[in-house]
């Protein structure tokens, strides 16, 4: 008679339990702050007004769907862990920073906005990285791509920032 196993290694192990209950709550956090970019970025690509906003505006309409994507395949590896994806009454707003201007032609505010936003992200996701040592590696290099895109992101901005002040 066949019986029922689990992985014997690896992060679904049940002996890794814990450090996977703990990935779970680092993933979650990471697609609370990817659905938050989602809709700070719809904002700021909307708002904006004035020529020079134009390259910001566009910038960030590309990365919607891009961060988009990631809280997808944030929200499919907490399921992949034996965990449930939040609902969206566990939502809880962080980004201060990227509300709107005064003046919806202050489009520096907007860039400082979206380099404190992709900068906690690198800082997050580093941590999650750094946790998956050793243990995960399936999520550990899951993450290492999206960090990649954050930090295309970071850098796209941190030019824009040279250029605008
Ligand atoms: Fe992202
Ligand atoms: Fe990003």
């Amino acid at each position: 008679m066949a019986t029922v196993r689990s992985a014997a290694q690896g992060i679904l192990a049940d002996d890794n339990t814990e450090t996977r209950e703990q990935i779970i709550e680092m993933l979650k956090k990471a697609y609370w702050m990817e659905i938050e970019t989602v809709m700070s970025y719809i904002t700021n690509s909307i708002n904006p007004d004035g020529v020079r906003a134009q390259e910001i505006v566009e910038s960030l309409q590309q990365d919607i769907q891009e961060e988009l994507g990631h809280a997808q395949r944030f929200a499919q590896r907490i399921k992949e862990l034996y965990g449930v994806v939040p609902g969206s009454t566990d939502f809880e707003a962080e980004q201060t920073f990227l509300q709107p201007p005064d003046e919806q032609t202050d489009i520096v505010h907007v860039i400082k906005g979206v380099i404190e936003a992709e900068a906690g992200g690198i800082e997050h996701y580093n941590r999650i990285i750094e946790a998956c040592d050793g243990v995960d590696w399936a999520t550990q290099d899951m993450v290492i791509e999206i960090l990649r895109d954050e930090e295309g992101h970071l850098r796209a901005f941190e030019r824009f920032r040279r250029e605008f002040e």
